[in-house]
């Protein structure tokens, strides 16, 4: 007999800030031109260049943060050529990603209006690897200083009066790496150099944000925070999901049973990255007030066949969505420490929300799972205890169910399941305790499918959806649901 899930409604941990739901768009492939930026004559409908589809889409999820200009591209990425009259700017080469032109036509202004049409917060990534401190300065002033100076004047001759608000801005991105292939001592320095420069004007307040480490890169941590900790609000981590290694991805579309496993082990082996960083910054921040910032996530495959290897382009399945949830619950669970997290990325690549061919738009099944989790966002994060039945594959196991629950300011309780068996159902007894009024208004979505590799498509778009969980039965304080396989599922009462 399956042990109860029991969930203390009246112990509320920390808050589940909203940020964790970020998004990350880089210029790479076809995220930002075609995915947002169709340009103000193209037939797909739009506003001032931006498809209307695609963030009408994003408004539904409720996203609440963008990251931009990348990723390795923000490392090379020259803010001036991307301002003033369109038609002037520079066309240049996308080194880094598949080496086509880039016309700039997406730049500052276009990203500011983009975050107005969303209603998200910008987060800009500065360039460290290959730019200069004077650039980074010249960028923070162009965007946030109200008064007379040299690039706030030509921010109004661009046709912005007023200063827009920011608040996150990057230090350089992967700086062990793509971002300029450092030592985590030198990195540090030039961290603390560049920072300097990213001056606060009048009351706009920067959250400034170090390149952090490479997966388990213990050391980067240590020596970021030993050397810099004092200068810095949040300290970056990136970790992809690669199912069969970074060589050999393998495919989104493997129908395989031991693919599916691999990438759940993976997801959960976020949970350990996230508890070894977090130890190492507790050492120098007890308080926690540096947050960990997890701008890059995902489950990363080889590209779909046919496609530029350049521009990451990759379909979506059930398990991707289920990748979606594990993740999420992770960082709920470490909500004290984790105080945003950005999917990589947002339109057409890696693990997408979203896919675009010309002016069509299908949604995801991950953008199913984000659009299902918005009843988290800056919810309250419950005390759950769980032990659950394990999924077993040749030998090894893991937690057949992830669960995670939260109350909204209205008092509205949601609980998050995901049963990661291929085979089995998962029934589940959820007990609630301390409630003051009992259980009502139950109701139940779930997102799910029976082949392991089930998807959307451009001519059958709904194959991956929600639907109303059916079966809740309650009793007193009990709740009694039977998950299905390859299921994820929001309960809200
Ligand atoms: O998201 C794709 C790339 O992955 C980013 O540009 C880089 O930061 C990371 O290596």
């Amino acid at each position: 007999m399956t042990k109860p899930i029991i969930i203390n409604t009246d112990i509320e941990k920390n808050t589940i800030n909203k940020n964790i739901y970020g998004h990350f768009a880089e210029h790479l492939g076809r995220c930002i031109y075609e995915g947002f930026w169709v340009g103000e004559d193209s037939d797909i409908p739009n506003t001032n260049g931006i498809r209307n589809d695609v963030v009408e889409a994003l408004r539904n999820v409720n996203i609440p943060l963008l990251r931009w200009p990348g990723g390795c591209f923000a490392d090379e990425y020259h803010w001036k050529d991307g301002i003033g009259p369109r038609e002037e700017r520079k066309r240049m080469v996308n080194t880094h990603w598949g080496g086509v032109v880039e016309n700039n036509h997406f730049g500052t202004h276009e990203f500011m209006m983009l975050c107005d049409m969303l209603g998200a917060e910008p987060y800009v990534n500065g360039n460290v690897g290959s730019g200069t401190v004077l650039e980074m300065q010249e960028w923070i002033e162009y965007m946030t200083f109200e008064g007379e100076s040299p690039m706030s004047n030509l921010r109004k001759e661009n046709g912005r009066e007023k200063p827009w608000k920011l608040k996150y801005f990057g230090v350089g991105n992967e700086n062990w790496g793509c971002g300029g292939n450092m030592r985590p001592q030198y990195y540090s320095d030039l961290y603390r150099q560049f920072q300097t420069y990213v001056r606060n004007y009048g009351d706009n307040k920067l959250y400034k944000i170090a390149g952090g480490a490479n997966v388990d890169d213990y050391n980067w941590t240590e020596v970021l925070m030993r050397e810099s900790a004092g200068l810095m609000d949040g300290l970056s981590l990136h970790n992809y999901v690669f199912p069969g290694g970074f060589e050999n991805k393998g495919s989104a579309l493997d129908p395989t049973e031991s693919a599916w496993f691999v990438t759940m082990k993976k997801s959960f082996y976020m949970d350990t990255l996230i508890k070894r960083h977090s130890t190492i910054m507790d050492k120098y921040d007890p308080e926690k007030r540096i947050g960990m910032i997890v701008d890059e996530w995902g489950a990363w495959y080889d590209v779909e066949p046919g496609t530029n290897p350049g521009f990451l382009y990759q379909q979506n399945t059930i398990r991707d969505a289920l990748v979606a949830g594990i993740h999420l619950h992770i960082f709920h669970e470490h909500s004290d420490r984790v105080h945003m997290a950005n999917i990589a990325q947002t339109v057409n690549v890696i693990q997408a929300m979203i896919l675009t061919e010309g002016s069509k738009m299908i949604l995801t099944p991950t953008y199913h799972v984000f659009e299902m989790f918005k009843v988290h966002q800056d919810a309250q994060y419950l005390d759950v205890s769980a032990d659950v039945p394990s999924y077993e594959f040749e030998g090894e196991e893991l937690p057949q169910v992830s669960v995670s629950a939260s109350k909204a300011a209205n008092g509205e309780v949601s609980i998050s399941l995901c049963n990661i068996d291929t085979k089995k159902d998962a029934p589940i007894t959820l007990e609630l305790r301390g409630l003051k009024e009992g259980v009502k208004n139950v109701s139940g979505r779930i997102l799910t499918a029976d082949k392991t590799n089930t998807h959307n498509t451009f001519e059958n778009p709904d194959n991956v959806a929600p639907k109303e969980l059916k079966g809740i039965e309650v009793s007193d304080e009990t709740l009694t649901v039977t998950l299905p396989p390859m299921s994820v599922s929001v309960i809200t009462f």
